[in-house]
């Protein structure tokens, strides 16, 4: 067996890649993918357009790492780029925020993917405190900016409901921000997790307090916004953009923005969001809560 065979099975299964496929333009030359992970979805790509150039940008230099491996071992050559990104770089601008007015052609893409969220690794072995057990309570994609535990531990009430708010009703978010100061500091994530009871349930009741606090360190929304903003302008003629969320908030902000798109030149290729089928789901649990929508950038005399 090869190396990257006997790694298979800790590799983050990549969710809804078929369909990704089959939305990526056949003549697909130039691809960005926002969200490199474990590579799986670049994979993918570099396999169907091999004369393609593939351009990736991860965060984690964990993630990084691994997916250097993964796309080494397969043979697949992938420009990578890490955080911080330059700012000479257009992929850069999910995070770096710079505006292109004047975009090169060289610098489009005839296909975007961004797969949000958190891989499969990060959650269940980085130990960086996005799971239940964890020794930490860092959680942050890069090492920039705040811990979850500083954030835990220094934010007031007002600061930490709005957090929570990304997962909760408002009423919710309060009541729970206020039980979360009461029994402050944290140092692990154990000890965020022991504050609400045994893990043996199926759907525990911290879960959705850890995605809060994960979107919060990384400012997740805040980068979806700035991405829906300045990646369509990224996109040749025919070119598509394609997100992948899981979380409804998100899902929401992807789908008026999309739709305003498909109001000035752009064409929207998922009426619906593309949900996992139910063997996806049987396979992946984590595919259970994805939401694929894609759009396509039309000529300006095609509106
Ligand atoms: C769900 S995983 C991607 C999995 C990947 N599609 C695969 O098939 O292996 C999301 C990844 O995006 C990275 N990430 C999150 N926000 C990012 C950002 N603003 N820029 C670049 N990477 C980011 C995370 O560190 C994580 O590794």
């Amino acid at each position: 067996m090869s190396a990257l065979e006997t790694k298979k099975a800790s590799w983050h299964p990549s969710i809804l890649t078929t369909e990704i496929l089959d939305h990526c333009p056949e003549s697909c030359r130039r691809i960005l993918d926002g969200t490199l992970g474990d590579g799986g979805h670049t994979l993918a790509l570099a396999q169907k357009f091999p004369r393609a150039t593939i351009l990736a940008t991860e965060l984690d230099p964990e993630m990084l790492k691994r997916a250097e491996q993964r796309l080494q071992l397969a043979g697949q050559k992938v420009e990578i780029v890490s955080y911080p990104f330059p700012d000479t770089l257009p992929a850069g601008i999910f995070l770096c925020g710079r505006s292109y007015a004047d975009i090169e052609e060289a610098d489009q893409f005839d296909f975007i993917l961004l797969d949000l969220g958190v891989s499969t690794y990060q959650l269940r072995e980085a130990g960086r405190g996005f799971s239940f057990h964890d020794d930490l309570l860092d959680m942050r994609f890069s090492k920039d900016g705040p811990t979850a535990a500083e954030i835990l531990n220094d934010s007031s009430l007002s600061v930490l409901t709005e957090i929570l708010k990304s997962s909760y009703l408002p009423a919710k978010a309060a009541q729970l921000a206020g039980r979360l100061i009461k029994n402050r500091p944290y140092r692990s994530a154990r000890e965020l997790t022991r504050l609400f009871g045994s893990t043996s349930r199926k759907h525990h009741p911290a879960t959705l307090i850890f995605q809060a606090l994960r979107m919060a360190v990384n400012q997740e929304s805040a980068n979806i916004e700035r991405a829906l903003q300045q990646m369509p302008p990224l996109l040749s003629v025919g070119g598509r953009l394609a997100i992948l969320s899981f979380h409804s908030g998100e899902d929401r902000s992807v789908k008026q923005s999309f739709r305003l798109l498909g109001q000035n030149n752009f064409r929207l290729l998922t009426r619906h969001a593309i949900k996992p089928g139910y063997q996806e789901v049987q396979q992946n649990r984590q595919a259970r809560s994805a939401r694929l929508r894609v759009v396509e950038r039309l000529a300006d005399n095609e509106t």
